[in-house]
This record gives structure tokens, C-alpha cells and sequence, in this order.
């Protein structure tokens, strides 16, 4: 269940018997790793509570579109777009009549309505609903405009009836939408490589420079280019994060190091991300001996001289160049010059002020400029999720290329 592992799903749970069983799916999502939202229609909270969910999940959940105190209620638009899968579990027979004709008076259909994510929809309803000539149409519409559904199962219904419309068990749920997260494969064939963290610049035997940089959202992108079918190489500066499984690992600590395993690693590849935050200086001597304190010293000065530019050392025509710029002012302004200096074909903006956004959180809000002079806003996102940005750019850029 790897591939659900810092993945956004959307649950919707709808009003059936079998809503109590939506909590243990949110439970083994949560288990998987996975960032789960929860939505409960009108008729879900008549057979569950929203305490149960947001106690599993660690989140809130959304129960009324209107609600005007709900974070993710006012941005259901925003849900969907951050989701990477959309689940609905239970589905009745009314949402999935309401989902086939694209009626939206929940936020569970406005949510599906929105989103471009996979959806998954595993029925629970009586036989006899489930067998009727309406349900089996509106399935099959769905069906052909690429709804996923799994189950229902076949056994003892709560109507006293035996026969299909059991909510499949959790396992075949998790199954379903671990396939739908990493069923896209439309970067096969593609090598990128990608940087991470904060470079490390040995002042001595003990004592380095370094910054604040997680290696969240290098390995985050690393990911989303894996789980898409690249062939990753990811260039990691010293994080406290496991190593991403499937990729290709460069264990580097300085500047100087990193820039070795760039050029080494982009030899061939299509793309280069330099996510990590790449000291711009470093100690101009090292200290072969740990630094003494001296008495009646109160001051050090330490001299520094300039790291190279990775990218702009990196060597290969062909590649396409991403950098990131974290800036602490003049965001637009600042992220320009170094999209110019440094030759990108786009350079992605965050502003590290933000306490959602930049350094050491799961989050990123960020602004693409590209060199043609576009610019895209994204909305606050899971670091995978702008990594799916960043690739689909990647993607394009290599198609025109290829024409
Ligand atoms: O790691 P996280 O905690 O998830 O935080 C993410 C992040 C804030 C570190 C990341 O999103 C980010 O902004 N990384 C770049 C930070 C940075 O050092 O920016 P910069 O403005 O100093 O450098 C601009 C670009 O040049 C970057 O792509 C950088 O990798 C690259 N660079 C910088 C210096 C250098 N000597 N060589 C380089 O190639």
C-alpha cells in the first residue's frame, strides 16, 4: 500500500447501513499514510458521527457544503483539486443516480463534479435496488466516463435479503484505489532527477552551515515522478526522511558534492528539479582540527567564498531546468531574476513566510514562472501534488520538443 503514502483522498460516505463501516477505510487510509478528507452527506450523519472521522483522521470533515465554519466546506473546489483519488464508500443508489446525471446538492457531488482525480465508488444498497434496470444504467454511464467501482459483494443484506449489495471488505476498497493512484504511467521512459534538502558546508570536524530545508518537497516530487513511471534519481542533501523506495538514492552533504552527483546523474536524463536549498556559500578554509574557543575571545570571524551554481554548472543541452526560489520578500520579482540568471525553463516561487508553505511542512503554495513570461498560481497543495504540477509541465515541454 506504498502508493498511498502521502497521497490525498477524498471520502465521501453516504447515508447507508454501512456508513460505520467508512471508519475503518479512513482508519487503514490513515494507517496507509495517506491524507484523508472526509465528507458526510446530510444522510451519512444520521447513521455516523463526524467526531468518529475527524478522531481517526486527525482532520476536519466536512458535513454541510453551506457550513459556513468548516476550512474545507467553503473549499470543496480546493479539495478536489489536492485530491488524488476520490472515494465514496458506501454509495447509495441516490448518489450514484445524482453523480451519473451530475447533480450537485451535497459536497460530495460537488466534489466529484470538480475533480480531474480518479474516482472509485463501492455501492451498498439492496439487492433489489442494486439490480434494478435504473441502477445498472447509471452505473454503466458511469463506467464509460471512467468511474471505477468495486464490489458490491454478495451475501446477507440488511433488508433480510441475500443476494449483491454488500459494501465490499476494506481490503478490496484499498486495493481499488491504490491501483487508481498509480495506474497513470504517462511519464514511462522519462529519466528526471531531482534534488533534495538543505547541503551541509563543513566549517570542521564538528561543526557545519546549513538551513532549514526538510527534503519534503524533493522527495514529494521524486515520488509523484516514480509513481507516474520516470526513472527517478533523487540527490539527497542530509534529511530525516526515509529513503523514497523505487528510486535511484545519492546520498550527497555539501554543494560541491551535490554538484558532482548532478552532473553525474543528468549525463542522458530529460529533466532536472533542484528542490533542495543549496548553500550559496561555504567556509573558505576547512579546519582540519575541531575549532578551539579562546580565552578573551568574544568574536569569530569566519570567511566564506561562493559554492558553484549547480544550475548553472549542469552541462547537457537538452535538459530541461527547474529550479525553485524561496524568498522571504519580492517573491515575483526575485524568482525572475533567477529564472533569467540561471537559464530554467520555469523556476517554481514560495514564499517561505507562509506558515503552510516552505520550509519543513507538508504544504506548499506556490507560483510557476515560466520563461516564456507566463505565470501560474497554484492553491495550497501537498508537496506531491505540486510535484504533479511540475511534471506536467515537464511532460509538455518534452512533447513540443519531440514534435
Ligand atoms: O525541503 P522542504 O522543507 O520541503 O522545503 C522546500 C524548499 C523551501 C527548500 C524548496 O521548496 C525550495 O524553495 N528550494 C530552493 C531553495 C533555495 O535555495 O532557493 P535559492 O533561491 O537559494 O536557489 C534558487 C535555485 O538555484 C534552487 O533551485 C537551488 O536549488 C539552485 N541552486 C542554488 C544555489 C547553488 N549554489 N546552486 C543551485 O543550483
Amino acid at each position: 500500500m506504498s502508493s498511498l503514502k502521502g497521497r490525498s483522498v477524498v471520502l465521501g460516505v453516504t447515508g447507508s447501513i454501512a456508513s460505520y463501516k467508512a471508519a475503518d477505510i479512513a482508519s487503514k487510509l490513515n494507517q496507509a499514510g495517506a491524507l484523508v478528507d472526509v465528507i458526510l452527506t446530510p444522510a451519512a450523519q444520521e447513521f455516523v458521527s463526524s467526531l468518529t472521522f475527524r478522531s481517526l483522521t486527525h482532520r476536519p470533515v466536512v458535513t454541510d457544503m453551506l457550513d459556513a465554519d468548516s476550512e474545507l466546506a467553503v473549499e470543496h473546489v480546493a479539495l478536489a483539486e489536492r485530491a488524488d483519488v476520490v472515494l465514496i464508500a458506501p454509495a447509495t443508489a441516490n448518489t450514484i443516480a445524482k453523480l451519473a446525471y451530475g447533480f450537485v446538492d451535497d459536497a460530495i457531488t460537488a466534489t466529484v463534479l470538480a475533480t480531474t482525480a480518479p474516482v472509485v465508488i463501492a455501492p451498498a444498497m439492496d439487492a433489489k435496488m442494486y439490480q434494478s434496470a435504473v441502477t445498472n444504467e447509471n452505473i454503466k454511464r458511469l463506467e464509460d466516463r471512467g468511474y471505477l467501482f468495486v464490489g458490491p459483494g454478495v451475501g446477507n443484506l440488511a433488508s433480510g435479503l441475500t443476494g449483491p449489495g454488500r459494501l465490499v471488505d476494506t481490503a478490496d476498497i484499498l486495493n481499488a484505489i491504490s491501483d487508481s493512484v498509480s495506474s497513470t504511467k504517462d511519464l514511462e521512459g522519462l529519466r528526471i532527477v531531482v534534488s533534495a534538502g538543505g547541503t551541509e558546508e563543513a566549517i570542521d570536524p564538528v561543526r557545519h552551515i546549513t538551513n532549514r530545508s526538510s527534503g519534503k518537497q524533493g522527495y514529494g516530487i521524486a515520488q509523484a515522478a516514480r509513481d507516474r513511471g520516470a526513472e527517478v534519481t533523487l540527490i539527497s542533501a542530509p534529511t530525516a526522511l526515509a529513503p523514497v523506495d523505487g528510486v535511484n538514492m545519492v546520498n550527497v552533504t555539501s554543494a560541491r558534492t551535490m554538484l558532482d552527483a548532478v552532473q553525474d546523474a543528468c549525463e542522458g536524463a530529460d529533466a532536472l528539479v533542484m528542490a533542495a536549498a543549496v548553500a550559496d556559500w561555504e567556509p573558505a578554509e576547512f579546519a582540519q582540527q575541531k575549532m578551539k574557543k579562546v580565552k578573551g575571545q568574544d568574536r569569530l570571524v569566519l570567511e566564506l567564498k561562493k559554492t558553484p551554481d549547480i544550475l548553472f554548472e549542469v552541462r547537457n543541452e537538452a535538459l530541461i531546468k527547474v529550479g525553485f526560489a524561496a524568498e522571504s520578500e519580492d517573491l515575483i520579482a526575485n524568482a525572475t531574476d533567477k529564472l533569467q540568471n540561471k537559464n530554467l525553463d520555469f523556476i517554481v516561487a514560495n514564499d517561505i513566510t507562509a506558515s503552510d508553505a516552505g520550509f519543513n511542512v507538508d504544504t506548499n503554495r506556490v507560483v510557476i514562472l515560466d520563461k516564456s513570461g507566463g505565470r501560474e498560481d497554484l492553491p495550497l497543495l501537498l508537496k506531491e501534488k505540486v510535484g504533479d504540477h511540475i511534471l506536467d509541465r515537464i511532460k509538455l515541454i518534452k512533447a513540443e520538443a519531440n514534435k
